[in-house]
């Protein structure tokens, strides 16, 4: 036997085998902060398509190609269970993977959204039951949303209405945040969510991308209507899952790192990512 027989399993398979954590930019990092905060012994990478967000105007195909090589990307770095901490990626790719390619490319590893996570609590939160959702005109257009909000309170009734954003995720990614333009295109979209259905009172924010917004949109938004950020959400019931399928848990490597990677410039990366999460950090270039 070679010596570099005897040692090929330990070169190719990966030392951690990490959560991975996919958006199309910065926004999943307000998933990845609660994910490390709540759950922070675990191994993670993140990994940002900041070369080609937006994807929230992009068609379902195209979507759906970008988020499957983000995964197999993942999958390659030793992943076994992936968040697509992205609603659009949730919303036009995430069945389609889970239904369509894990069972032929990776049967044992596991890929979870963050659209059913944050609809399962709305039931326990409006009182109206009127409630809206602020997403990428993607994830509007999908009617992913109102779609699983049926399925959960099917008797309940909840009215929902939605307000595509476009210009959000763009100012969040070219770090527009605190400026008059922001101003002006989070109250011109909450005013037309309000006007669409004034009885709102819960309001989703259906992109990962919105929490970057949150002090402008607090400004803008009626005082007694709730808001529900998907973080905390999304860490809690990723918790919960791991709870429950022990087998995912034990192959999640438990040394707490974390690993950043992007598609953009890292300089790029580094310094708005590291703002975002309220501590620098270093990040690794790569072609999806
Ligand atoms: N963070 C993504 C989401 O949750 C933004 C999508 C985009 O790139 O437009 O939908």
């Amino acid at each position: 036997m070679l010596i570099s027989d005897a040692f090929s399993d330990l070169i190719l398979r990966p030392m951690t085998q990490p959560i991975g954590v996919f958006d199309s930019g910065y926004g999943g990092l307000t998933i990845f902060r609660e994910l490390t905060t709540r759950l922070p012994q675990y191994d993670y990478i993140y990994l940002g398509d900041n070369a080609r967000t937006p994807y929230g105007s992009r068609s379902f195909e195209v979507v759906y190609e970008y988020t499957l090589q983000a995964v197999n990307k993942l999958f390659s770095m030793g992943c076994r269970l992936v968040i697509l901490a992205c609603n659009t990626a949730s919303a036009k790719a995430l069945r389609s993977i889970q239904q369509r390619d894990l069972p032929q490319i990776a049967p044992e590893r596991r890929v979870l959204g963050v659209i059913r996570p944050s609809v399962e609590l709305i039931p326990e939160i409006t009182r109206s039951g009127h409630v809206g959702v602020l997403g990428t005109s993607g994830t509007v257009l999908s009617e992913s949303y109102p779609l699983e909000i049926a399925k959960i309170a099917p008797e309940s009734q909840i009215k929902v209405s939605q307000e595509a954003c476009p210009m959000w995720v763009p100012i969040v990614e070219n770090n527009e945040i605190d400026t008059p333009g922001a101003e002006y295109f989070v109250r011109k979209n909450l005013d037309n969510l309000f006007a669409k259905d004034p009885e709102i009172d819960t309001v989703i924010l259906g992109c990962t991308h919105y929490p970057l917004l949150l002090p402008v949109i607090r400004k803008f938004l009626p005082a007694h209507v709730a808001l529900l950020e998907q973080g905390p959400v999304v860490a809690r019931k990723l918790e919960d899952y791991l709870a429950r399928h022990p087998e995912i848990e034990r192959a999640c490597t438990k040394k707490a790192t974390r690993q950043f990677l992007t598609t953009e410039s890292v300089s790029i990366f580094e310094q708005l990512a590291g703002f975002f999460l309220g501590s620098p950090l270093q990040a690794v270039h790569i072609h999806l």
